[in-house]
C-alpha cells in the first residue's frame, strides 16, 4: 500500500507520527488547529508540502470548532517559519473563508493538487535521470513529506518504476535523521536499492566519481532561485559544483515565494541546540557544551543545475525563467 503521512476522515485528521518511525507506526488524532500546530512544531509531521496540507486541515478544524480565524492562523503559522507551503496553504484557506467557499473542499483541493504536482514532477524529473544512475539525496522528500509520492524522492520513485537502474546514496541527515529513519523506510518499502551514509561521506563519494546526480527538495525558493532546504544542502551544492555533478531541486510551485528576491531574506528556523547534543534521545556531547542548530540553509541559484516543478523544468535558474515557468 502507498505510504500516507496523514488521512482526512471528515471530522478529524489522522497523522502518522514520524518521530516514531521506523520502529513503530503510530497514528495521532488531530481534532483542532492546536493539535495540528503542536504536531507541526514537534515534527510529528514534517516536510514543507505535508506541513501545508496539515495546516489547511488544522485551519478547517479550528474554524469548525468556532475559534477566531485570526487566532487560528496565528497559532498555525508560528510553528515552522521556513516552510513556505505553510503560508501558501493558510493564505488559501483564509481567502476561501473570506469568499464564503467550502473550507473542507479547499483543504482537500490543496492535498489533491500537491499529490498531482508530485506525479507530474516525477514524470518530468525522470527525463533527467540516466538509464543507470547513482543518485545522492538529503533529508526526506518522499510520500511522508508531501500529500504522497514525493518531490525529489518522487523523481527517484518514478525513475525506478520506469525500469531504470537507480541506486540511492541516502544522507542520514543529522540531527533528526530524516534520511536514515524515513527515506530508508520508504525506499525499502518500494524495493529501491539504496545505501545509508553519514552526511560527511558525500564529498568522498563525489570525488571518487560514484555520484551521477544530487537531487533534493526545497522549503522555500525565492524569485531569483535561491533555495532554502534542510541544513547540509548548501554544502552538497558546493561539492556537486566542484566535482561537476548535476544538482537538481524538485519542488511544486507552492514552494516558491516570489515576494522575496534573495535567499538572505528567507527566515531560517533555529531549533534547540539540545537536539544536536542527543541522538535518538541519547546524549552525545558533554552537558555543559553549547550547540547551534539552524534547521535550514540557503543554496544560491548559481549552484542549482535545474529546478523541476509541476509546470516545467527551470534551467538555467534565473528570475526570468522562473517567472515564465510559473506564470
Ligand atoms: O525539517 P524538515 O524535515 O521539515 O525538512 C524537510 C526538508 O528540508 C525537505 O527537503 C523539504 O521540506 C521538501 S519536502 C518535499
Amino acid at each position: 500500500m502507498e505510504v500516507k503521512a496523514f488521512l482526512w476522515k471528515g471530522d478529524l485528521l489522522l497523522l502518522l507520527d514520524q518521530r516514531r518511525l521506523p520502529e513503530e507506526e503510530v497514528w495521532l488524532e488531530i481534532r483542532d488547529h492546536m493539535d495540528a500546530a503542536e504536531a507541526i512544531r514537534t515534527m510529528a509531521v514534517r516536510g514543507a508540502p505535508a506541513i501545508g496540507c496539515v495546516a489547511a486541515y488544522g485551519y478547517l478544524l479550528g474554524i469548525r470548532r468556532g475559534h477566531d480565524p485570526g487566532e487560528v492562523r496565528k497559532t498555525l503559522e508560528r510553528t515552522r517559519p521556513t516552510a513556505y507551503n505553510l503560508f501558501y496553504a493558510l493564505d488559501r484557506m483564509e481567502k476561501a473563508l473570506r469568499e464564503g467557499k467550502d473550507l473542507e473542499e479547499e483543504a482537500e483541493a490543496i492535498e489533491r493538487e500537491d499529490y498531482e504536482a508530485n506525479l507530474k514532477m516525477g514524470e518530468l524529473g525522470n527525463t533527467l535521470v540516466p538509464e543507470e544512475a547513482s543518485v545522492l539525496t538529503h533529508c526526506n522528500t518522499g510520500a511522508l513529506a508531501t500529500a504522497g509520492w514525493g518531490t525529489a524522492l518522487g523523481v527517484i520513485r518514478s525513475a525506478h518504476r520506469s525500469g531504470k537502474k537507480v541506486h540511492v546514496w541516502v544522507d542520514e541527515t543529522r540531527p533528526y535523521l530524516q534520511g536514515a529513519r524515513l527515506t530508508c523506510w520508504e525506499l525499502l518499502k518500494e524495493g529501491i536499492p539504496h545505501t545509508l551514509i553519514t552526511d560527511s561521506t558525500a564529498g568522498f563519494l563525489m570525488k571518487s566519481g560514484r555520484v551521477d546526480l544530487v537531487i533534493v527538495g526545497a522549503d522555500r525558493i525565492t524569485a531569483k532561485g535561491d533555495v532554502a532546504n534542510k541544513i547540509g544542502t548548501y554544502t552538497l551544492s558546493v561539492l556537486a559544483k566542484t566535482h561537476g555533478v548535476p544538482f537538481y531541486v524538485v519542488a511544486p510551485s507552492s514552494t516558491f515565494d516570489l515576494s522575496i528576491e534573495s535567499g538572505k531574506d528567507i527566515p531560517i528556523e533555529e531549533r534547540s541546540g539540545e537536539e544536536v547534543k542527543t541522538c535518538s534521545g541519547n546524549p552525545v556531547a558533554p552537558e555543559g557544551t553549547p550547540a547551534y542548530h539552524p534547521a535550514f540553509d540557503v543554496t544560491p541559484a548559481e549552484n542549482v543545475t535545474a529546478i523541476i516543478t509541476e509546470k516545467g523544468i527551470i534551467s538555467p535558474v534565473t528570475e526570468d525563467n522562473i517567472r515564465r515557468c510559473l506564470s
